[in-house]
């Protein structure tokens, strides 16, 4: 049977990358598939430092911003990873199967670091590890991923394999959905959009208001050539604008850059703009409802973790049994 995997970590509201990588997938997949589980990732969370107050209320906005966008525990298992405390328990037997110079490697351990100028914590290092058990312990067989988690999802498959061969046949290797959206900063279309950017009118919330996704857009970085065109390599900003208008309508490339015929680059941008205020202003108030009654989205986060449980539990008893506890 299959059974899919995805996760978020809690950083507050999602921005249009996120939505367009993962949530977007998240939601028709939960449609396709009858075992699918998201988990919001506080442990994961942990490994970039906040206050208590500020992890706490990301974890209620990420919760609103998910189930705004159409994501239902009545078709899914929405879930709190802390809940449920088998991934802890799972991630440290992975980790005494994994080796150090294997996680040194990864890029994000060098990465991450440097942009918390510090020599890096065990979590920061390790947390990959805790990635594998968060698949592993629901024996998924489907992970939805961008392509920044690729080589994560590497370590889980070597790490279930380096599992099988020691203790018998147990775990499936997962395999990865990779996702094909990649929407990138509109303050330099050559990175990645992404939250922790520090340029201003870089990122889309997708619960900024029409104004902010006007004015963002509208200082979006083109080049010198007025018609719109398709080219991510030669013309990465146009590209990325096409990228998003074609993923926020569900139209093809083709269909986009047809309904861009005869427009300059300045009126294509708030074709575009126009396009994702209309997608997500109905999300923009279902998260401002949502958010307003914190104990519905903590019993959604707690009812997704007792069912949870449920299937990790005696999972989680066999792994004991083999490794000899
Ligand atoms: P960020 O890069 O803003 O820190 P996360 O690492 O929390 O975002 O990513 C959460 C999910 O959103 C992951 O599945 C990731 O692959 C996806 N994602 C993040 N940024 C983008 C982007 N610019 N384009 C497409 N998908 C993205
Ligand atoms: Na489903």
């Amino acid at each position: 049977m299959d059974r899919i995997f995805s996760g978020i970590q809690p950083t507050g509201t999602p921005h249009l990358g996120n939505y367009l990588g993962a949530i977007q997938n998240w939601v028709n997949l939960q449609e396709e598939c009858s075992s699918v589980l998201y988990s919001i990732m506080d442990m994961h969370s942990l490994t970039v430092p906040k206050e208590p107050a500020v992890l706490r209320q990301n974890i209620l906005d990420t919760t609103a911003a998910i189930l705004a966008c159409g994501v239902d525990p009545k078709k899914c298992l929405l879930f709190q990873q802390s809940l449920v405390s088998e991934h802890a328990q799972l991630a440290w037997i992975l980790g005494c199967l994994t080796n150090v110079p294997r996680l040194l490697r990864l890029p994000q351990w060098k990465t991450k670091r440097a942009s918390q100028n510090n020599e890096g914590t065990a979590g920061l290092l390790t947390y990959p590890v805790l990635q594998a058990a968060d698949i592993l312990l629901y024996k998924s067989t489907h992970v939805p991923v961008g392509e920044d988690q690729v080589v994560h999802l590497e370590l889980a498959q070597d790490i279930a394999q380096h599992f099988n061969k020691k203790y018998g046949e147990f775990f499936p290797v997962p395999k990865t959905i990779l996702s094909a959206n990649k929407i990138k900063s509109l303050r330099d279309p050559t990175v990645k959009m992404s939250k922790s950017d520090p340029q201003k009118l870089a990122t889309v919330s997708i619960a900024d208001s029409p104004d902010e996704i006007a004015l963002k857009f509208r200082k979006a970085v083109t080049d010198f050539t007025s018609e719109v065109s398709y080219d991510p390599a030669a013309r990465p900003g146009v590209s990325n604008l096409v990228s998003i208008h074609a993923a926020v309508t569900g139209l093809s490339i083709k269909e986009v850059l047809h309904q861009a015929l005869g427009l300059d680059t300045a009126q294509y941008k708030m074709v575009v703009a126009e396009s994702v205020i209309q997608k997500f202003a109905p999300i923009r108030s279902e998260i401002k409802k949502l958010q307003e009654d914190k104990s519905h989205l903590m019993k959604v986060l707690e009812d997704g973790a007792e069912k949870a449980k449920e299937l990790a539990a005696p999972i989680y008893q066999e792994i004991r049994r083999l490794v000899g506890f």
